[in-house]
């Protein structure tokens, strides 16, 4: 039967055209299960899949949308039950295969992440990549040894989906978090959501002729890249790390060796899109219990419908967006 789907189509001259549509289950890609699409939501990367030189979409036309969640409604794999919920992010997903803005889906099973107790669809979309990125970077550097009491730990782009997100995560295992944004608007935004500072993104751009400078945070996350992570990485403690996984600011990373090889700082590269299957499907059930983002009804900052993601997206790409938004797909479900 038919479904409803917010389409993307490169033309010949570069230019983009955006639309929602109509497509048949014929025209979605090749996949073992099929998913009727409750929520969805919107991420960086979303806006870039949606306009000229974007670098993220790889097929025409393409539904985007790198997460979803839902039901499936039918299964050629054994460990993948009809009526069964379930999420799908990252891979190829809204890349250069059809993503979550449409009202069906059809992913690999290899992409399927069952949903985990006590999350309902919509909860899983407030999360979202965005949330399993932060997840990822809590985990790796946890897993090298921060813990809470060893001091301020920096969140770069600290109101954007990754960013709140890791702030709230954070500041809920009892880290002391300070969030840099470039919002001056949102710093009690940031504050409510757990953060005992801000700074101001001016201080993290600031050119600075300095390798070196004091030794300020004992971890960081950060989203934003460019002249940003650069400034991290000068202002990290002994041994301390920086979790990477953005480039809102910039792709490019101007640095010197003296944070490594003087404060034996280590540069975290985090990857949400390729984690092996068992690896995602284990930090979901963290997401939902020990990891899971404290008022998540509170971090999502706007609920659209289907017809409505287009407004979302240039917002999203200006850096207008605090928070998360997410997208009520269809009947929107559970
Ligand atoms: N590696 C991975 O697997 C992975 C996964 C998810 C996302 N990402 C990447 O992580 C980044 C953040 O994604 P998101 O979905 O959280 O995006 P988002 O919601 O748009 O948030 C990005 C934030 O970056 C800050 N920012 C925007 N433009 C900036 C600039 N020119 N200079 C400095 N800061 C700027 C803003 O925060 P403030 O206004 O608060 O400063 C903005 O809210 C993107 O680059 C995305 O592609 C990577």
């Amino acid at each position: 039967m038919a479904f409803r789907a917010y389409l993307v189509e490169r033309n010949d001259d570069g230019s983009v055209n955006r639309s929602l549509t109509t497509l048949e289950p014929e025209q979605l890609h090749d996949g073992e299960v099929t998913i009727k699409v409750e929520w969805s939501s919107v991420n960086y990367k979303d806006a870039l899949a949606t306009i000229p030189n974007g670098g993220v979409a790889r097929v025409s036309p393409l539904v985007p949308g790198v997460d979803l969640a839902g039901t499936v409604v039918a299964s050629t794999d054994p460990g993948i039950s009809t009526g069964e919920p379930v999420i799908a992010h990252a891979y190829d997903l809204g890349v250069s295969h059809h993503g979550g803005f449409a009202e069906l889906a059809r992913v690999p099973a290899s992409w399927v992440v069952p949903m985990p107790d006590g999350l309902t669809a919509r909860d899983a979309m407030a999360i979202g990549t965005a949330g399993y990125t932060s997840a990822l970077s809590i985990e790796r550097l946890e897993s090298r040894g921060l813990q809470p009491g060893d001091g301020p730990v920096l969140v770069t782009g600290a109101t954007g989906g990754v960013g709140s997100t890791a702030v709230a995560m954070l500041a809920a295992r009892g880290y002391e978090v300070v969030g840099s944004t470039g919002k001056h608007e949102e710093h009690a935004y940031l504050r409510e959501l757990g953060a005992a500072g801000v700074l101001d993104r001016s201080e993290t751009v600031a050119d600075s002729g300095r390798a070196l400078e004091r030794e300020r945070w004992a971890a960081a996350v950060d989203c934003v890249g460019g002249a940003t992570l650069a400034y991290v990485l000068r202002t990290l403690r002994y041994g301390a790390a920086v979790a990477a996984s953005g480039n809102t600011g910039g792709r490019e990373l101007h640095t010197t060796v003296f944070p490594f090889i003087l404060r034996g700082v280590d540069l975290i590269g985090i990857d949400s899109v390729n984690t092996p299957i068992d690896r995602r499907r284990a930090v979901w059930r963290r997401l939902a219990t020990d990891l899971r983002p404290p008022h998540l009804e509170d971090s999502i900052a706007r609920e659209v419908a289907l017809d409505d993601v287009g407004a979302v997206l240039d917002d999203i790409r200006d850096g207008r967006v605090r928070g998360r938004v997410v997208v009520r797909v269809g009947d929107g479900g559970g």
